[in-house]
């Protein structure tokens, strides 16, 4: 949410910034901006409402010198999207810039303190009172940018990531992070900043991952000096590799990211698999849990925290692991967990699911967790992310940088990661069979294999996307593991064609949203050939003698549907608890057609930003 991107070096920095703006731009893209420090210290801000290439317009008609410069494309928190509250933000004498990435909480009292002392405010945002706030304990106190950086956010509450530069200083840039992430690339005589690497690849493969309470003064020639906020105490600096590519973050031939990764997925299942079964399809190893055994083997509850696609994920973790490892299991929303006072203790384990590594509720949901000495797990795909870092232990999903706004890749990545730590799990604690273990991993040995005959339906739901364009409502209906493969079904239909869609559990229709059905409202039902499937053509029959149009995925050879449903879409046969995988391909596909349909664009939905790094 928010993405800033920062360079000091020998090249211009404009263009590197809008490089690396589009690059962040999934993160929010209601307005964007830029400060640009001449070499001879002159300061130029440019900013835009909208999107980062209408920046790039504006900015190409001014001033744009300089080796040194910040930008940032804008999720609104606070004020709505236009020139004024973009960022940088600028003193009130214009000589300081800054952008932000996260909330300052405390900025009601902040800024009444600054408005009894004159200072004079032009935004309505949050950020603007911590640039004000810098200027005026600089002069106030008569020291250096960087202490008065430091000793105001001291007096700051809340999250930050922030980069900040100066008027006459065009060889200092300095950056802080508190919640919100912040990566720093070091090159050859030149530095980057950015809230995550994908700016930085290309230009260099060293990273330094910013800690919590870290600051950084990055001077031209000068060794990258890092100190802890609250100390002033230099922190050991650790450079990582990057193991990214530049291929990685382009369309790659498709006309979207979304669909580039709806059609990567036989090949990212294949690296999320990549070395964690055994050759004879006998054993799932994964070394989170080799390593801590003990905790596994002890643990007499699991609770797994998770938001969005992540938290659907998390409810066919719940099943499988109930399943598999016969531990209670319980599913909370990360947010709703962080405030829910929850009993925790050394023989729980929680489970973190996020594609980001950076959800702030999930990241606030593993810090009471550990506090109230539970064991946190974390299931991820960003390498390094903040989640990663903040677990005890974990697995990355491996399905590589995931751009379109709607998860599709992460969410298979993630069912599967879960399925292997169920395993793996079960194992441990001798609940599973070695047959049953054998059965499930070769089914997922050949998921790759799968995904891609599933893909096949590709045509046939481009059709039938057209019937269901112009509907006002969706219906998505599952039981048993497909419950929540219908809730992600309904979650990608809304956030990017914007249409209303509810996913249920379809026996609970009864209960109340069978009054919502007539001729239209259509629904889509998920009803492969498994232990509920007889249970599910019931409630398929009371949708169908309501009026309501039904498309039903099914299994292939399931010829019966075909006299009830409106529409079949057949899907290829695997063991039950593996189903969401291959189910939430046609609805992945069924979304972003009718997305397509109707003109919308499904990278960059509206409202919406792929890394939620605010409450
Ligand atoms: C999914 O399509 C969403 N855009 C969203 O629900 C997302 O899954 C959620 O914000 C959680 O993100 P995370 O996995 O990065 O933590």
């Amino acid at each position: 949410m928010c993405g800033i991107v920062g360079y000091i070096g020998s090249n211009g920095a404009c263009k590197i910034l809008i490089q690396g703006l589009k690059r962040l731009e999934y993160r929010g893209y209601d307005s964007a901006g830029m400060a640009l420090v001449g070499n001879d210290g002159r300061l130029n801000v440019h900013k835009s409402k909208g999107k980062v290439a209408n920046l790039e317009q504006t900015a190409a008609a001014g001033d744009t010198e300089g080796c040194l410069g910040i930008a940032h494309t804008r999720w609104a928190t606070h004020g709505e999207p236009n020139d004024i509250n973009a960022h940088p933000h600028v003193s009130q004498s214009g000589d300081i810039a800054l952008v932000h990435n996260g909330t300052i909480e405390n900025y009601a009292v902040l800024k009444k303190v600054l408005s009894d002392h004159g200072v004079e405010f032009k935004s309505e945002t949050d950020t603007e009172v911590l640039v004000q706030l810098i200027e005026y304990i600089k002069l106030t106190s008569n020291c250096t940018l960087s202490e008065a950086v430091r000793e105001a956010l001291l007096q700051v509450e809340g999250a930050y990531a922030i980069a900040v530069v100066e008027r006459g200083e065009p060889d200092t840039l300095i950056v802080a992070r508190k919640s919100s992430p912040l990566v720093i690339g070091v090159g050859d005589n030149e530095t980057f900043i950015a809230s995550d690497a994908t700016p930085i690849i290309g230009y260099t493969d060293k990273v330094i991952y910013l800690e919590n309470d870290e600051m950084a003064v990055i001077k031209r020639g000068e060794p990258i000096n890092i100190v802890s906020i609250s100390s002033n105490l230099p922190s050991k600096i650790d450079i990582h590799k990057l193991r990214l590519s530049l291929a990685q973050l382009e369309k790659g031939g498709y006309d979207t990211f979304m669909l580039k990764e709806i059609f990567e997925q036989p090949a990212t299942l294949c690296d999320c698999l990549r070395g964690r079964i055994t050759p004879d399809g006998r054993r799932v190893v994964l070394s989170g849990v080799e390593l801590n055994k003990q905790k596994f083997i002890e643990a007499e509850r699991i609770t797994l925290v998770a938001c969005g696609t992540s938290w659907h994920a998390a409810l066919i973790g719940k099943r499988l692991i109930q399943d598999f490892c016969q531990i209670p299991v319980e599913v909370e929303y990360a947010s709703e967990f962080r405030y829910g006072n929850p009993v925790l203790g050394p023989k729980d384990i929680v489970i973190s699911i996020s594609q980001s590594g950076e959800t702030a509720d999930t990241l606030a949901a593993i810090q009471i967790a550990k506090q109230k000495g539970a064991f946190v797990y974390g299931v991820c795909n960003v390498v390094g992310a903040s989640i990663p870092r903040a677990t005890d232990s974990g697995t990355y999903i491996h399905v590589g940088p995931e751009i379109g706004v709607a998860s599709t890749k992460a969410f298979t990545g993630q069912v599967t990661v879960l399925t292997l730590l169920a395993l793996a799990i079960g194992q441990l604690r001798g609940a599973i069979d070695e047959e049953k273990v054998y059965e499930i991993a070769s089914a997922l040995k050949t998921m790759p294999k799968t995904i891609e005959e599933t893909l096949k339906v590709d045509t046939e739901i481009q059709k039938l996307s057209r019937i269901f364009t112009y509907a006002h409502n969706f219906l998505y209906l599952g039981r048993g593991y497909n419950y929540p493969t219908a809730l992600e079904g309904a979650l990608k239909l809304k956030e990017i064609s914007y249409i209303h869609a509810e996913g249920y559990p379809a026996a609970e229709m009864k209960h109340g949203p069978i009054a919502l059905i007539d001729h239209e409202m259509p629904s889509v039902i998920i009803a492969p050939s498994d232990s509920l499937y007889d249970k599910i053509i019931s409630n398929v029959q009371q949708v169908k003698s309501r009026g309501g149009a039904v498309v039903a995925i099914v299994s292939k050879g399931n010829t019966a549907m075909n006299d009830i449903a409106d529409f079949c879409i057949e899907i290829p046969e695997v063991p039950e608890c593996l189903t969401p995988l291959v189910a939430s391909i046609p609805l992945q596909l069924l979304a972003y057609y009718i997305a397509v349909n109707k003109g919308k664009d499904v990278d960059q939905p509206r409202n919406l930003a792929k890394s939620v790094t605010v409450e």
